[in-house]
């Protein structure tokens, strides 16, 4: 909730509304919420068996125990037994075959938890087990994928290799990443009136909840309600396996009648949900003798898991970000979505992206060190300029990439620090020091173009205070903020003035969901709309009132309306216009501009922009442990004209410390049995304080070029992420420091215990 008393007096930009709430624990989640009389608790009954038929099930006792109001099976769905998205490949309860350990097989519904919990120990199921297929390569082989493999091409690698001074072949994997939103997976499901639902729902796409509940319960799209008023955290978690559980909960709450509340435990969440997409990859580089990148071809072996839930659309964004900041004239690049045994794999912050940066930043790692130069020589020769080419036919403009890498190395002194890490690193023979630089360029818009719009609605009050709402969902990221300073700016009002709404589909219908790092720039320009509407209704109405015939010399700001030599407070030209009967609310569309693509040839322009940036990174290294410390990490980031410097430094200390944690510490196991084995926060080691750098510094990069960003404002949600790639190789360079015939293996997360059988490989 964002209208409070904390923020009353200016219209102070630099704070995110939310943080007096969130640090003393006021803030309401799924949870939270008050419950209703009669309220019922649901548990989801899950398969333990990774693949294979179901041979029986017997929930007798389960149902007979005292408190278990009704289980329930795929035989009780009233609509389509089918939650998948994109492609229809996944049942809302098993049927006759599971195909990952976690897979809901029975909906439980109880007088509590504990008593679902307990029934959920009586089911007995007999499995005959399939085989159980968790390597996307092996999967691959037999023929076992999601959708189709996808190339993106620009001029012709295969003939340019051989023209090459060097060529380097191999390999590069990154694995798996939990989610760990703080909140987990949940939602609440009330009957209505009348019949139909209203369902809360911790999701970042309350759109794609309300379809999917509606198909499963044979339902209208109108006769499902969501709403959600913040959420805990998703990280593209939450994009669309939210709806799994929502759906659930409406499933149960549809059948008894009564209200039900579907909240996953932690363990449960673990289990059960997808993370991100591990990639096994294979690549060739090939360089001139001034270190231009020539040609570069690459395979991506996608883990999908079980279903395709978001794959094929992370798959294309991997392809979008294989060459990350660097021009490569002849690439051809293939992504193969492969199905395996693990619950199904979903969107995680920078969505495909990051899996596509690290193979060439592997590629390019390993021709440095074959070459004996740092591999920063290689990323600095080839950085995109303007007027290049993106493999997908895009052409690079307002590119800031030579800009924050010069910016960078000047600032921080790049080439002092190169030098104190070589006498450091001759001094010391048991700790060695590691640098590394991360540049990164992000495309900015669903890659999906119909996917790029949004609406929202506005209300003045008689009192002058002004009610949004948007299809923007709330998870930490600061969006909130961002619109109450969208609507406040528009009014020339205080950030108190204005209450921002819960996300509900019946204000605001058929959204996207709260993703690629779009949602500000697409809701806060529908929200302009919206405001830009209600003050051309009463533009005439205060040209009258201030006796200004050219209404362009009207504006509003610190709560009036001006003109040249008159002002009305804003309060009484509201008053008056309803007076006037004048229409106060208004509805505001947005759409992105020019940004196209044509799958079938694989060119277009998807990006309405892109986003810049490069990173140092220094990591002192222990060499009889294994264990490091990262010294410092300094940022030169392209945030266009920032609305919001303390949202947005957020956002990038978050995205950094996660997507070191990716690469470091972060270890998703399954057993060859499709059973996670990193199942607890004991097993699954995340960033904690302690982790984080010594040092951040972070530099706004100053520029001011037009682009379609909220207020010049640039998204951010997602690319400093990829920094986190800094992480793994500045490592790397200081293992190369103490054994300089190390066997580097590029298989990401680089965990202590990997760090130490490379030490001494
Ligand atoms: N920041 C916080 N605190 N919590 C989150 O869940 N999600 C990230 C990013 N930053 C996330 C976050 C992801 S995956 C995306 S796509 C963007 O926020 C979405 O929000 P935006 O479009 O408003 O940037
Ligand atoms: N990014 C994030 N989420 C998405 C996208 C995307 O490009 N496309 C569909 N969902
Ligand atoms: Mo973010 S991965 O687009 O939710």
């Amino acid at each position: 909730m964002t209208n409070n008393k904390n923020t009353k007096s200016t219209l102070k930009k630099d704070i995110n509304l939310d943080a007096p709430f969130h640090v003393s624990g006021r803030t309401k989640y799924v949870d939270d919420l008050p419950e209703l009389e009669g309220t019922c608790f649901a548990k989801a009954y899950y398969s333990r068996c990774a693949h294979g038929e179901i041979k029986k099930i017997n929930f007798s006792k389960a149902e007979k125990l005292n408190g278990v109001v009704k289980i329930l099976s795929h035989k009780d769905v009233p609509g389509e037994n089918q939650i998948g998205g994109i492609v229809r490949d996944e049942p809302l309860l098993a049927d006759k075959e599971v195909h990952f350990y976690g897979q809901p097989i029975l909906l439980i519904i109880a007088e509590s938890e504990t008593i679902a919990e307990k029934a959920m120990k009586l089911i007995e199921v007999d499995y005959k087990e399939k085989e159980i297929i968790v390597d996307p390569r092996e999967a691959y082989k037999k023929g076992s994928v999601l959708s189709s493999s996808r190339t993106f091409k620009l001029g012709n690698p295969t003939s340019k290799f051989k023209k090459c001074a060097y060529v380097f072949e191999g390999e590069a994997d990154s694995g798996g990443q939990e989610h760990l939103y703080l909140e987990t997976q949940g939602a609440y499901a009330i009957p209505k009136d009348q019949g139909g639902l209203l369902i809360h729902s911790s999701t970042q796409g309350p759109t794609a909840v309300q379809k999917v509940t509606a198909n499963v319960l044979g339902l209208n799209m109108s006769q499902v309600e969501i709403n959600v008023n913040r959420i805990g955290g998703g990280f593209g978690g939450k994009e669309d396996q939210a709806s799994h559980w929502a759906a659930l909960a409406g499933f149960g709450a549809f059948i008894t009648k009564r209200p039900v509340k579907l909240i996953l435990s932690r363990h449960e969440d673990l289990q059960m949900t997808g993370k991100r997409h591990p990639y096994r990859s294979d690549y060739k580089i090939g360089l001139d003798k001034d270190l231009k990148i020539i040609a570069y071809t690459a395979s991506f072996y996608q883990n999908g898991g079980a279903a395709a839930d978001l794959s094929p659309a992370v798959l294309e964004r991997t392809l979008f970000h294989a060459s990350n900041s660097y021009f490569i004239p002849n690439i051809e690049v293939t992504a193969h979505p492969c199905k395996t045994n693990l619950p199904p794999n979903t969107a995680f912050r920078g969505f495909g992206g990051p899996q596509g940066k690290f193979v060439i930043e592997a590629a390019i790692h390993r021709a440095a060190n074959e070459l004996n130069i740092p591999a920063h020589n290689i990323q600095k020769a080839n950085l995109f300029k303007n007027g290049d080419e993106f493999s997908f036919g895009q052409k690079v403009e307002n590119c800031e990439a030579t800009k924050c890498w010069n910016d960078l190395s000047k600032r921080y002194e790049l080439k002092r620090l190169e030098k104190e890490i070589e006498h450091f690193n001759k001094e010391n023979k048991y700790f060695k020091k590691g640098i590394a630089l991360q540049p990164i360029c992000f495309g900015i818009s669903f890659t999906n173009t119909p996917m790029n719009n949004a609406r929202a609605l506005v209300h003045v009050y008689n009192d002058g205070s002004v009610g949004v709402s948007t299809g923007a969902v709330e998870m930490g990221q600061g969006v909130n903020t961002k619109m109450v300073q969208v609507a406040a700016q528009a009014f020339g009002l205080t950030l108190d003035k204005i209450r921002l709404e819960d996300t509900n589909t019946t204000r605001v219908a058929n959204t996207s969901p709260t993703a690629a790092s779009a949602t500000a720039d697409l809701n806060g320009k529908a929200l302009q709309d919206a405001c830009q509407q209600i003050k051309d209704r009463i533009l005439p109405l205060a040209g009258e009132l201030l006796k200004e015939k050219n209404l362009k010399n009207i504006s509003f700001v610190d709560g009036k309306v001006k003109a040249k030599r008159k002002n009305i407070d804003w309060v009484d030209l509201v008053q008056t216009a309803l007076l006037r009967r004048i229409n106060m609310s208004a509805k505001g569309h947005y759409s992105t501009p020019r940004i196209n693509f044509d799958k079938k040839k694989e060119k277009g322009h998807p990006f309405a922009y892109h986003v810049y940036g490069n990173s140092i990174f220094v990591v002192t290294l222990d060499c009889i442990r294994g264990t490091y410390e990262f010294e410092a990490v300094k940022i030169v980031h392209d945030f266009g004209a920032s609305m919001n410097k303390a949202v947005d430094l957020g956002q990038i200390e978050g995205g950094l410390v996660q997507g070191m944690g990716w690469m470091t510490l972060e270890d998703v196991v399954y057993n060859k049995k499709g059973l996670l084995k990193s199942n607890t926060l004991a097993t699954y080691k995340v960033p904690d304080v302690y982790f984080v750098p010594k040092e951040i510094e972070v530099h706004f990069l100053k520029t001011n070029t037009d682009n379609l960003a909220i207020l010049k404002s640039k998204a951010v949600g997602e690319p400093p992420l990829m920094y986190g790639l800094g992480a793994y190789f500045s490592i790397i360079n200081a293992i190369l420091a103490f054994n300089p015939n190390a066997s580097i293996s590029y298989d990401a997360p680089i965990t202590t215990e990997k760090i130490l059988m490379t030490l001494y490989s």
